[in-house]
């Protein structure tokens, strides 16, 4: 190595030592003479000190050094003088006497300066990113990614789980994520899928008898973005034989404990507190509840259908539900904290969202509580724990969308309220979700996974007659209202898979044709299996406290799905086309009167 140390491990120990220092001019002054460089690297910063009096010659070439430029000096570890110790630094009782120094490249001034302080632009960041990534926070956050997927191998390698890859140019399966396609020069006409998830060739290695599988997997998917979204990112994929739900549970849980005890040193108890589907939708709003605080909703319709508000007893009519949220102490917030309450609701699928304030009497206030008898207010109190000085906020329609829509109403009340404590990590695991949805434009029940989900034993004989009520053997962890990853058990039997098939109108040989390859695959002692997929990205991030995975990730896309770094997508040439046999007819070019 052409360095003795890093720039970020010299300390008081070291004073007198020899050493050898590579790394960046993070920042040059001349103080009236002497020279101070911070020289920086993955490690850290420590100073050097250009002084004509020691060696002439490393001080001439250091009033020249620019911002970045590339340096190697050779000195003397030394004390700082009285004073101008920086305890902030680990270098900072230190710093280094040149007695030479070698400028190994220049460089030409950053568009950004290299400082987790500067606010730059996300385009820029994106642009110059092996600029951006030599923060120091930069650095952290590559350096907690990699201690997590480390500590994921590991977890995963102790309890006998196989790192196996399965393929990148696949077969396209219908159902799931839009999916990436490539052309293929050896077959005219014929395209490969880039996999969304390693779903099928996993459930393969199963069948393979591989027992226990696992891959820190990049599934790519041609979605719109959001900040926990990626059109690429990694999954700790894994797969398991003669499992059921809790075995399955039992592993995924430990091992994110074990990541989160090996990255930032958070103890999290296992097993995850369990909820099941309905039971988050009813208190919560959703299934990804945030659970750093309560504010719990209250199923309030068979309180409120003897109302007289026709708005309420319409949707009950409908077989609908009413639910309210008691945003505790916040009667005082203003007509327009309410109307941009409202609008966020009507965002989110509602018609409106009714509300009452609660007088320093304990009455109900609003211009809607003349249609609710008194009983009915009384009953109201008692069952939302109504105090002076509340506010109650209703949302009634269809059972999901009345809970879905007052659930964000919550996230934004607790928000308002500050009530979300940044440094809590709150998981749970949900459990028991519906297998189907009705489909009310096609008419007919659509599976909500996928059609390879087992159903729960004691539903099995639901099937049939109310497939409504089928629960699935279907699992998410979710973190702080984030879905940090899902799994099923699936099905392995064929009477079973032709059972969950006849509910979504779709007869086995038609799957046959479909899923060809894992069905055959079946026929040959497929044994009971299931598996999970953790978002590592969403993972990693969290564990950080970010909320933008993009933070996490060497090389991510913007917004538009593009590089700014490498200019991805680029236009293809006549070139490529004519390799690949594929003429353009849809793309217009600029200009081109076609
Ligand atoms: P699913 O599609 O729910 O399940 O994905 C599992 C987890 O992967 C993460 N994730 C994403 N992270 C970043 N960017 C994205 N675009 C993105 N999409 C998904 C989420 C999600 O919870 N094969 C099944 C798993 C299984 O059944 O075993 C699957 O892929 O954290």
């Amino acid at each position: 190595m052409m360095r003795t140390h890093n720039c970020g491990e010299l300390t008081e120990k070291d004073i007198g030592k020899e050493v050898t220092l590579c790394g960046w001019a993070d920042t040059r002054r001349d103080h009236g003479g002497v020279i101070f460089i911070d020289l920086r690297d993955r490690y850290g910063t420590s100073q050097i000190v250009l002084d004509p009096s020691h060696n002439e010659q490393a001080h001439k070439r250091g009033e020249h050094i620019g911002r970045e430029w590339v340096l190697k000096v050779t000195g003397h570890v030394r004390k700082r003088p009285e004073g101008m110790e920086n305890p902030k630094m680990p270098t900072g009782k230190i710093e280094i006497i040149a007695d030479t120094l070698t400028i190994l490249n220049q460089s030409e001034v950053p568009p950004f300066e290299i400082d987790d302080r500067i606010q730059v632009s996300e385009e820029l960041r994106l642009k110059y990113r092996y600029l951006d990534l030599r923060k120091p926070e930069m650095q952290k956050h590559l350096l907690l990614r990699h201690r997590a997927a480390q500590a994921a191998r590991e977890y995963l390698s102790k309890n006998g789980f196989l790192e196996i890859e399965t393929p990148i140019l696949v077969k396209t399966t219908p159902g799931g994520a839009r999916v990436y396609k490539v052309p293929s020069r050896t077959h005219p006409g014929k395209f490969y899928s880039l996999p969304e998830s390693p779903q099928i060739y996993k459930q393969l290695l199963m069948v393979a008898g591989c027992d226990r599988y696992f891959q820190l997997a990049r599934c790519l998917r041609d979605e719109d973005l959001r900040s926990d979204r990626q059109p690429e990112f990694t999954q700790i994929d894994l797969e398991m034989s003669f499992a059921d739900q809790e075995d399955v549970l039992e592993q995924v849980e430990n091992c994110i404990a074990h990541i989160a005890k090996e990255t930032i040193g958070l103890e999290v108890k296992t097993p995850f507190k369990r909820l099941s589907w309905r039971e988050a939708m009813v208190k919560y709003g959703s299934d990804k509840p945030d659970l750093r605080f309560g504010l719990e909703l209250k199923d309030v319709t068979e309180t409120v259908k003897h109302s007289n508000f026709s708005i309420f007893t319409s949707q009950i009519d409908k077989g609908g539900k009413v639910f309210c949220l008691n945003a505790k102490g916040a009667a005082s917030f203003s007509r327009k904290d309410i109307e941009a309450l409202i609008d966020l609701a009507k965002r989110h699928g509602l018609s409106g969202l009714a509300w009452m304030r609660v007088t320093d009497s304990g009455a109900l206030e609003s211009n809607i509580v003349k249609y609710f008898p008194e009983a009915v207010q009384a009953k109201l109190t008692i069952e939302t724990d109504a105090k002076p000085g509340d506010l109650l906020l209703f949302s009634a329609g269809e059972f999901e969308t009345a809970a879905q829509g007052l659930g964000q109403v919550r996230l934004e009340v607790g928000e308002k309220l500050n009530l979300i404590d940044e440094n809590k990590f709150e998981f749970c695991t949900i459990t028991d979700f519906p297998l189907f949805e009705w489909n009310s434009d096609e008419s007919r029940w659509d599976a909500r996974h996928h059609i390879f989900t087992h159903p729960k034993d004691e539903d099995m004989g639901k099937l049939k007659e109310d497939p409504g009520a089928v629960h699935g053997k279907l699992y998410d962890v979710v973190l702080n209202g984030w879905e940090l990853g899902s799994g099923s058990i699936r099905i392995h039997r064929k009477d079973i898979q032709t059972q969950v098939l006849e509910v979504i109108g779709m007869s086995y040989e038609r799957a046959e044709k479909t899923f060809d390859f894992l069905l055959e695959a079946f026929k040959y002692g497929a044994p009971p299996h299931g598996g999970f997929a953790i978002g590592f990205d969403r993972l990693v991030t969290m564990l950080g406290k970010h909320k933008d995975i993009r933070e996490y990730i060497a090389f991510p896309r913007n917004k538009a799905q593009e590089n700014p770094m490498d200019s991805s997508p680029q236009p293809w040439t006549e070139e490529f086309l004519k390799e690949l046999h594929i003429k353009l007819d849809i793309v217009k070019k600029p200009g081109n009167p076609r």
